[in-house]
Order: structure tokens, then C-alpha cells, then sequence
């Protein structure tokens, strides 16, 4: 995607030194472009953990290159173990998004075995390469398959907008390329078709406002940031024709575990007749889970992100935290919560779109029946 006009992707092995490899620190946007080079494996840590890079896939491709590291700086005398150890630590950054153990244990099963150490370099290497090139591909292809839902709905407007609307970013930000709910959306605006983006802004962290309305500005496509309680209010007046929103993980059954405040939407959606997809790499898919509310982890941070909000200052134009409240009040965050497949219209997909539930997910993704 393209930032000032040059394409970027949101994660790549530095030109001259592939040993690094570079980010787009997001704690900065949409204020100022910072790119920065993670070397040792604590970087990549805390790079997950403390949201420089957030979202699913994304969280996925830099755990992968987090293992790279790990294999680079593998000490002869401890081999396998450190490698394992190193999985963990990564593992234990984030719960909830299911790309990021299905990342580290895909880069496990490709090195753990190789006894030669410049071997399992190069495959760590490669391994997590290709599961960023296949992160960006995916998301491109769902970006093809969600295109023909936004089709349909500007030809029943003749041409009118299509409203969309859609909560936290799961826009290229939160991928490699492309993003899975903004990939139709950049789609659909490459083929000329009017849409308008409803933007929330998703509280506490803000996702929406920092992230998503500075991509699709990026990308010159028509948006409006509201905040997180208004959507309710447009379904009622007609001012959405559609939801799109991503995953962090959905079961086999098609719950779906998103970011917090997602299931708020599609009841409001399903309450006034609004479609409400959700789009998603398979590698999002756990497809050991069935029932999301009991079996899906929910991350928990910490208070301090919804008593505290960060942004410009109009004083200074410095980037500041300030605090909303009292010190003393306590506050509780709870990253995601789960929307159930009967709340959902369907999963845009790789492969296609799948309606809510095992037997069409399956049909899908015959491999995991
Ligand atoms: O806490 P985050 O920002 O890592 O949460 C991830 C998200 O942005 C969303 O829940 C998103 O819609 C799905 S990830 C593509």
C-alpha cells in the first residue's frame, strides 16, 4: 500500500542487511512515519507485545521473522531448546490472535530437525518470508472475493456510495499488504466504484482514528471517523449498506473473535438488516476451536490504556498522553470479544465466501475436515 505515493509493505528484511528487519512503528501514526529495525529477539517481544506492529497477520509474519532471529543467534551448545524457548516467548506476547502461534509453529515443524546450523538459518529465513508473501497474496485475494458483495450493492444504489462501515483496523496495517476488511475496500475503489467508510474510532487504543482513517486517506477513498457508539444510530437511518470487519480468531463453527466491541455491531446490524462480513486469512482460523465464547482467550491489557489517551498536542504539535480521569479510578480492558456466527452474514476468504459454519467453512478448506 502506499504511503506519500511509495508502496510499503508494514514488514521487510532490511535492503543491505537482511539480518535486520524493519517495521512501521505504529505507535506513531498517523503523526509521523517511523520505521524501525528490530535485531535480537527481545525486539520482536516487545515489538508484539507493547503494539509497535498489531493485528493479526501481521503479529503472524513478525513472529515468523522472530524465530529467524532466534535461529540466528542460536548458541551452538543449546540448539533445539533455545529455539523452543524462543517459540514461547513469542507465543506469550498476545492470546488472542491465532496467527501468531500458527506462525511460530509453522517456522517450528520447518527447522526443528535440522541439525546444520546455516541450513536451518536458510530456512527459518525462507519460512518466514513466504509466510509473508503469502499474507499479502491471501489478503489480495480476499480483496477479489469481497469485491463482487460491494459490486452488487452500487448496482442496487445505481451508482449511489456504498456505506461501509468497519470497527479497529484490519487494513494493510494489520497484514502485510492489503489488509482482510479494507482489501474489497481498496478493490472496490481501484474499480471505480463510489464508497464512502464509516471509520470507529475503537477505543481505548484507537486503532480506527490512528490507523484506518490514515490509510484510507493514504489511499484517497472517502471516509468519516465516528466514534464507537454511533453505528447503531446510521444502521437505523440507512446510512450503512454493509460491515466489514477482520478476525483475530474464528472457530470452525465461525464465531468469530474480533476486536472488542464488535459483537455491539453486528447485533445492531442484524437488528436493522445490514450485512455484516467478516474477512479473514484461513491462518486466522483454529480450527481445534468450536464454541468461541468458552474456548477463545481473550487478552486482557492494561487499565492504563483506557484511562490514558495519546495524540497530538494543538499546544505544541508534540506527541502527548494525557489523563482523562481520576488517577484512583479503576479501569478494566478486555482486547476482543466474540460475535457468534448467527450474528454473521459470511467469511470472506482466501479461497471464497463461506457462509458461518463448520460444514461450509469445510467445503472451503477440505483438509482440516
Ligand atoms: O489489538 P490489535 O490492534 O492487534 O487488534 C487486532 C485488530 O486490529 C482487530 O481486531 C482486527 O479487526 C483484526 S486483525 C486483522
Amino acid at each position: 500500500m502506499n504511503v506519500n505515493g511509495k508502496h510499503y509493505r508494514t514488514i521487510w528484511p532490511k535492503q543491505d542487511n537482511p539480518q535486520i528487519i524493519e517495521i512501521i512503528d505504529q505507535r506513531f501514526l498517523p503523526h509521523n512515519f517511523v520505521v524501525e529495525e528490530l535485531a535480537g529477539l527481545d525486539d520482536f517481544v516487545s515489538a508484539i507485545r507493547d503494539m509497535h506492529v498489531r493485528g493479526a497477520g501481521l503479529i503472524g509474519a513478525t513472529a515468523a521473522f522472530g524465530m529467524y532471529c532466534a535461529a540466528l543467534h542460536t548458541p551452538q551448545e543449546k540448539g533445539e531448546s533455545f529455539l523452543k524457548e524462543a517459540a514461547r516467548k513469542l507465543i506469550d506476547t498476545r492470546p488472542t490472535a491465532k496467527n501468531l502461534s500458527w506462525a511460530v509453529r509453522r517456522q517450528l515443524a520447518a527447522i526443528l530437525g535440522i541439525a546444520d546450523a546455516a541450513e536451518r538459518l536458510k530456512k527459518a529465513y525462507e519460512t518466514a518470508c513466504l509466510i509473508a508473501d503469502e499474507d499479502a497474496e491471501y489478503c489480495r485475494r480476499i480483496g477479489e472475493h469481497g469485491l463482487g458483495i460491494i459490486r452488487e450493492i452500487s448496482k442496487r444504489k445505481n451508482g449511489e456510495p456504498v456505506n461501509i462501515l468497519t470497527h479497529c483496523n484490519a487494513g494493510w496495517l494489520a497484514f502485510v499488504d492489503y489488509g482482510s476488511a479494507t482489501a474489497p475496500i481498496y478493490a472496490a475503489h481501484q474499480e471505480g466504484i463510489p464508497l464512502h467508510v464509516w471509520v470507529d474510532e475503537t477505543r481505548p487504543w484507537n486503532q480506527g482514528a490512528k490507523l484506518t482513517a490514515w490509510e484510507l486517506f493514504q489511499e484517497n477513498i472517502d471516509h468519516t471517523l465516528i466514534v464507537d457508539n454511533t453505528g447503531g444510530h446510521l444502521m437505523q437511518h440507512g446510512q450503512v449498506d454493509l460491515v466489514i470487519v477482520g478476525s483475530d480468531r474464528t472457530t470452525r463453527t465461525g464465531d468469530v473473535a474480533n476486536k472488542i466491541g464488535t459483537y455491539l455491531k453486528a447485533l445492531a446490524a442484524k437488528d436493522n438488516n445490514v450485512p455484516f462480513y467478516v474477512a479473514l486469512p484461513s491462518s486466522t482460523i483454529d480450527w481445534d476451536l468450536c464454541d468461541g465464547l468458552q474456548e477463545i482467550p481473550i487478552e486482557k491489557r492494561s487499565g492504563d490504556e483506557v484511562k490514558f489517551i495519546s495524540g497530538l498536542s494543538t499546544k505544541d504539535q508534540a506527541l502527548t498522553t494525557v489523563l482523562c480521569g481520576l488517577p484512583e479510578t479503576p479501569a478494566v480492558n478486555y482486547g476482543f470479544d466474540v460475535t457468534p456466527a448467527r450474528l454473521v452474514t459470511g467469511i470472506i476468504t482466501e479461497r471464497g465466501i463461506a457462509e458461518p459454519n463448520e460444514k461450509s467453512l469445510l467445503s472451503f478448506f477440505p483438509e482440516y475436515s
